[in-house]
């Protein structure tokens, strides 16, 4: 029980606090962002300067930028939202950012939006002929039209207009991302006041915009790290607060090293920790090791398939090792490791399992070598060094981490030796806890 709820209100308050299947938007659910959203702001202020975010999947590329958009976007209108896809164009973005705008004004009123558009030659046209934006997407034959769009987009949209688009990287045709980059040149030398915020997954700015990366002087790039250690707790620390809940520093630390720094382990497994909480027969007011697990074990049931499919086709096999050599890969540094270090971990790893034969360092390469294939999850792909191994998906560490911690398996990474005082231990032997073995996604 959580003192002062009921099902429905605590169902409501808990996904104010906690979202782990949608972007945060609020500056108060945003955590450990302080210095990129600082430097948005700055490029933000200069004029014909854009915001470029790129990171690995679900680091909080969007939320970031979610965020910084409902920040600076000026109180009279909603900030633009234009989400990617492989066949998005200039011409279907300009379009959408167009219809948007439209939209914005006519809810407000139709009288207000016709003055607005007086003397305008393309919002006005749509607003008359109310055309769908594939329509008005046709009829913007080249960058000059679109220039002009966006002219008028800036002119009747609000003070402050902000365009978040999502997911450049989606974009499939390299020549588009060529226009992009000409488009907001020419709307910098053109004193066009209309700000885009856009994101990317990858590595590199390189992946995203190839060598075509004319616009870099009008881009503020910001490559989005993983969150940080004290981001990390303090995401679950706030989120059980607003509950007066308390966690203990060691569950906590723990919780902050299996999340491997995605905000978005940390959110789910939150949410199942809430819900464990309320629905305890005892009155809750502190996290115990028995609740963390749970959640824990509710959080791996409760993760997207995208996630769980690889490591469910890893362990599925005749022979039953290939469990302990998988989290022998997550406790790697960020930038790959290599074979001798991970077969470090594994016996390491064995030496917590008592009923279980550590598997000869050959056999061991050899297992390890297959999680490269697709009939193996195609966890892992080959470093550029000899013997040197990444994660094809690199969220996928977080997932695996999880998996051995619900069954009782520690997992030191050199990063959480180094950074973290006084490190602690999985409680293993003395939480007197026993996974339920239906759990384990064996075959
Ligand atoms: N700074 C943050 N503080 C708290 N929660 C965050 C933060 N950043 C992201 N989140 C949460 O993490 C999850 C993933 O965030 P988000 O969708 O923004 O990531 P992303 O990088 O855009 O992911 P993808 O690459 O899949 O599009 C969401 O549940 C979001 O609520
Ligand atoms: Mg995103």
């Amino acid at each position: 029980m959580i003192k002062g709820y009921d099902k429905y209100s605590f169902g409501k308050k808990l996904s104010e606090v906690v979202s782990p299947a949608r972007p945060v938007f609020s500056i108060e659910n945003l955590i450990g962002r302080s210095d990129e959203l600082n430097r948005i702001e700055k490029a933000l202020f200069s004029s014909g300067r854009n915001v470029f975010i790129y990171g690995e999947r679900g680091v909080g590329k969007s939320s970031l930028a979610a965020t910084a958009a409902n920040q600076w976007q000026s109180s009279d209108a909603e900030y633009l939202d234009i989400s990617c896809s492989p066949d998005s164009t200039v011409k279907s973005i300009v379009a959408n950012i167009a219809s948007q705008a439209i939209n914005t004004k006519w809810s407000s009123s139709s009288i207000v939006t016709e003055q607005a558009t007086v003397g305008m030659k393309w919002l006005s046209y749509s607003l008359k002929s109310e055309i769908s934006p594939t329509d008005f997407s046709t009829r913007i034959t080249g960058l000059s039209d679109a220039i002009e769009v966006l002219k008028e987009v800036a002119a009747i949209h609000s003070d402050v207009p902000i365009v978040v688009v999502d997911e450049v990287d989606r974009i499939a045709s390299e020549k588009e991302i060529d226009l992009l980059a000409d488009l907001l040149k020419q709307l910098g030398d053109k004193r066009i006041e209309l700000k885009f915020i856009f994101t990317g997954v990858g590595a590199t700015l390189n992946e995203i915009l190839g060598a075509h990366r004319s616009a870099i002087r009008q881009l503020e790039t910001i490559e989005l790290p993983r969150l940080s250690w004290d981001a990390r707790w303090d995401i679950a620390i706030q989120a059980l607060s607003v509950f007066n809940i308390e966690i203990p520093r060691d569950i906590y630390v723990r919780l902050a090293a299996v999340s491997d720094g995605y905000p978005y382990y940390v959110h789910l497994i939150v949410e199942k920790l809430l819900w464990i909480l309320f629905e305890n027969e005892r009155m809750a007011d502190k996290v115990t090791w028995d609740d963390y697990f749970s959640a824990l074990d509710e959080a791996i049931v409760g993760i997207t398939a995208e996630l769980a499919r690889p490591y469910e086709l890893a362990v599925n096999q005749r022979s039953q090792d290939y469990e302990e050599v998988l989290w022998s890969t997550a406790a790697d540094e960020w930038q790959g490791a290599y074979l001798s270090d991970m077969y470090k971990q594994y016996k390491n790893i064995m030496s917590q399992l008592e009923e279980k034969k550590p598997l000869s360092y050959e056999k061991y390469s050899s297992r390890l070598r297959n999680l490269l294939k697709p009939e193996y999850g195609e966890i892992l792909k080959k470093g550029k060094k000899q013997g040197n191994y990444h994660y094809r998906e690199k969220m996928l560490r977080g997932y695996i981490r999880m998996q051995a911690e619900a069954n009782r398996i520690e997992i030191i990474s050199k990063e959480a030796e180094a950074t973290i005082k006084n490190y602690i231990r999985v409680p293993a032997k003395n939480v007197g806890y026993h996974r339920h073995k239906s759990q384990a996604p064996r075959g």
